[in-house]
């Protein structure tokens, strides 16, 4: 069993997937980052030399070859969920955890780091907000499949651990 944290580009899925990850004892991983690794391109070279369809066949390749560890809690890239066979993937092989934010919390989070996301790279200086708003809005009904969701802005990792490690025991997994 694996758990997986999803939610948009900025709501923190990396740093409370490590901390959820030490508390439990389980494994780490960054979705991205397998994907840049299998590709050997970072995400950006993907989207420009490829596009975006390569970009997200790759990050399915990932998650299928990963989804077949155990114990390790994944943190998942913002547009992941949006794919019926991603989500049928995390479903069938964990808990999926939504950390939910709002759009104007997510762009104040996000102005900083535009420049590595190509999905908000093309939105200008004054786009950022419609942009997010926009891709949220579209996202918001994958995102709300999870079977956890929780607040982004204030996350009590201390508390959703808790609920996952109750939720894994229930599940007959071992922590
Ligand atoms: C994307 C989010 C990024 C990365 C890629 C596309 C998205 O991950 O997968 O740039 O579609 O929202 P983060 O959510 O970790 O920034």
């Amino acid at each position: 069993m694996n758990i997986y944290l999803i939610g948009f580009m900025g709501s923190g899925k990396s740093t409370a997937g490590r901390k959820i990850a030490a508390a439990l004892h389980w494994h780490f991983l960054d979705l991205d980052y397998v994907a840049v690794d299998q590709q050997g391109l970072t995400i950006p070279e993907m989207f420009r030399l490829h596009g975006e369809s390569f970009f997200r066949d790759a990050e399915t390749k990932a998650l299928h070859d990963i989804s077949s560890r155990s114990k390790t809690v994944i943190a998942c890239g913002g547009g992941t969920p949006c794919s019926e066979t991603n989500m049928e993937i995390m479903k069938r092989t964990g808990i999926v955890v939504y950390l939910k934010m709002t759009a104007p919390a997510l762009v104040s989070r996000l102005v900083a780091s535009k420049n590595k996301r190509p999905l908000l790279e093309e939105a200008g200086e004054g786009g950022i907000s419609a942009k997010v708003e926009s891709l949220l809005n579209v996202r918001t009904p994958w995102y709300e499949q999870a079977d956890i969701i929780t607040d982004g802005l204030n996350i009590d990792t201390g508390e959703i651990t808790e609920l996952l490690a109750a939720r894994i025991r229930d599940a007959g997994a071992f922590l």
